[in-house]
Parts: structure tokens; C-alpha cells; sequence
């Protein structure tokens, strides 16, 4: 039966069974991640009030200046988890290398691992535009009991268990796929409830928005010069509008409402884009395509791509499926 009301807690015991290996761990990691949201959610609604907006002072290994949010998100989410003995282990953006989750030896028997982006688009924090934190969820290959090794992290975004993320907005949801779909639930601020809000969400098979960062124009392939201009031009449902916030989570929220396709391609100076493989666009793109939309590198499908490293970059194109396939035409013709 469906109601309105519903809370995250409970479609996630409604759920437990549609998993494939259901013995509640799966649940209660996703328990965990709505617990570490909410905290962050806090502190990202204090930004302006106390000292945590601005540079930390230290780099990541990807050579980015992490905000002080960052480490903060960071922390609460790798506390909450590993508290709670619920991942055996943890990768981040913004750790140089994964984390195996130590303490006596039954911890190693946990069968997942996270890989996350613990705050997502941090250049917009101390403007108060949304940002946000993208999580992917694998199955370990290593026998439980042991430590994590790398190869648990580098599967293919096709392997996913479990994907999702946070948009500390103008509301904050918690939007996430187990494979079954995509679901959105939104915080009760005063109560610090999410409520199932945005059931079974869709993307629009096309929309009228185009998302790139378009100062790089100058840098971008061939293709995606072309497609920019294909999208600027009067045709069917053409010019397209150009939305563009500089968080890749708060851009494709908006997408998967509005239909729209999002680019972050390679161009002349990063030459393999910017986006990182494991944590922004596996995740995203399994969301994506579970919403019934397409994500792509420009040729290859991104859950298709077998990862080399942890902070491993690609170019990403997702959205609407037929402007993805658009965007794709262009690519391979110039
Ligand atoms: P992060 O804050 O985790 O480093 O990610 C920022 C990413 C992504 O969210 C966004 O779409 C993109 O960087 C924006 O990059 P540009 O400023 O180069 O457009
Ligand atoms: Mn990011
Ligand atoms: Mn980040």
C-alpha cells in the first residue's frame, strides 16, 4: 500500500527483501548514510553562520584545495560508518588511498564497500548555491574476513549494489537506486525525517537544457563544439536553454526533473576530462540510466568502463537519452 508520508526508514524495511543477498546490510549502510546526511545537512545550513566556509589549507591528491566543508563531510561520513562496523571499506576524494576498516577481526566480514565524493561541488559553499554528496556501493570480490584490497574498488560501475547522493538545497534530499529504480525523499527539517517525495523519478526522453561549462569552449573537441552549437540553433524544440550551477549533483537533479543532458568533456588541457570515475560518475550514471536516461564518456557507456585507479578521470555525458545519443552522434562523426 502507498501513502503520501511515507519515511525513508520505512521504504527501506519495505524494501529490504527486493535486494539480492537480503540479511539487512544493505539496510542498515543506507541507514547509516541518511544518519551522516543528516549531520551534514546541519553543518552546511550553518556555513555562513560559523567558521567553516573557506580553504582548509591542505590539498587533495587530485592537487584541488579542500574547502574546510570537505574534510568536515569527510569525517562525518567515514565516523558514521565506521562506527557503526557497516563497510569493510571506504574510498573518498578526498583521501589519497581507500581505508580498510581495522577493529577486531568479525569487522572484515562486512561485504561492502562505499566509494564516495563527501561534498560535491564545494567551489559554491561560500556562495550558498546547493551542493551536495554522491556515494557508490559494491559488493567486495575479496573473501570476507580479510582486508579490502584494491581490486574490491576498481569494479566496473556496472557492478554497483547501491548508488546515490545528497543535494543540501533549497530542500535537502536524499535521492538513491538499489536497481529497482530511482527514489527521492526529502528532509523534514524540523524533524529530521526524510520523506519518500519523488517516487520511481524519470528522465524526460528529451528536454530543453544543455549543461557544460561552456568557458572551456575553446578547449573542447571538435564534437562537442559542434553539438553546443547544434543545441544553440533553431530546430525542433531548439535553442535549448543553458543551465549550468557547477555542482554535477545539483545539475543533474535538475535534469532528471526538467530533461536535459549534462557535459563535462575532455578538452585540449585536461585531457580526460575532469570528473572522477569511481565516486561522481559511476554513481550518477547508474541513477541515470535507472531513471531511464544515458550516460556516456562520448562513446563508451560509463558502467562499461573497467576502472585502473581510484581517482581515475573521464569525460561524462549524461541525461535525456535522446540527447545523450545526440551529443554521441556528434562526437563519433567529427
Ligand atoms: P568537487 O567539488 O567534488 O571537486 O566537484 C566539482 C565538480 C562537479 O561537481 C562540477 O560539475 C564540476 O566540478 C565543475 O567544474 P568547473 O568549475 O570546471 O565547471
Ligand atoms: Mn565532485
Ligand atoms: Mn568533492
Amino acid at each position: 500500500m502507498s501513502r503520501k508520508n511515507k519515511t525513508l526508514g520505512e521504504f527501506i524495511i519495505e524494501n529490504q527483501t527486493s535486494f539480492q543477498y537480503s540479511s539487512g546490510e544493505l539496510s542498515r549502510l543506507i541507514n547509516s548514510i541518511r544518519l551522516a546526511a543528516k549531520v551534514v545537512n546541519h553543518q552546511v545550513n550553518k556555513a555562513g553562520l560559523v567558521d567553516i566556509t573557506g580553504a582548509a589549507g591542505e590539498t587533495n591528491i587530485q592537487g584541488e584545495a579542500q574547502q574546510k566543508l570537505d574534510v568536515i563531510a569527510n569525517e562525518t561520513f567515514i565516523s558514521t560508518l565506521t562506527h557503526r562496523n557497516i563497510v569493510c571499506g571506504i574510498a573518498s576524494e578526498e583521501n589519497d588511498d581507500f581505508i580498510t576498516i581495522e577493529g577486531q577481526a568479525e569487522d572484515h566480514k562486512n561485504k561492502y564497500v562505499l566509494l564516495m565524493d563527501p561534498l560535491d561541488g564545494s567551489s559554491n559553499i561560500d556562495v550558498n548555491v546547493s551542493v551536495g554528496t554522491i556515494f557508490s556501493i559494491y559488493r567486495r570480490v575479496t573473501p570476507a574476513g580479510t582486508p579490502v584490497t584494491l581490486d574490491d574498488f576498481l569494479q566496473p560501475g556496472r557492478d554497483q549494489v547501491a548508488a546515490g547522493y545528497i543535494i543540501y538545497g533549497t530542500s535537502t534530499m536524499l535521492v538513491y537506486t538499489t536497481g529497482h529504480g530511482v527514489n527521492g525523499f526529502t528532509l523534514n527539517p524540523a524533524i529530521g525525517t526524510f520523506y519518500l517525495s519523488h517516487p520511481r523519478m524519470q528522465f524526460p526522453e528529451v528536454g530543453s537544457i544543455y549543461s557544460v561549462n561552456e568557458g572551456n569552449y575553446v578547449h573542447f573537441p571538435a564534437g562537442v563544439k559542434k553539438y553546443i552549437k547544434y543545441c544553440q540553433e533553431e530546430g525542433e524544440g531548439r535553442p535549448y536553454t543553458s543551465r549550468y550551477i557547477g555542482s554535477l549533483v545539483s545539475d543533474i537533479h535538475r535534469n532528471m526533473i526538467k530533461g536535459g543532458i549534462y557535459m563535462y568533456p575532455k578538452s585540449s588541457q585536461a585531457t580526460k576530462g575532469k570528473l572522477r570515475l569511481l565516486y561522481e560518475c559511476n554513481p550518477m550514471a547508474l541513477i541515470v540510466e535507472q531513471a531511464g536516461g544515458k550516460a556516456s564518456d562520448g562513446f563508451t557507456r560509463i558502467l562499461d568502463i573497467k576502472p585502473r585507479e581510484l581517482h581515475e578521470r573521464v569525460p561524462f555525458f549524461c541525461g535525456s537519452k535522446l540527447m545523450v545519443k545526440k551529443a554521441e552522434e556528434f562526437m563519433s562523426q567529427y
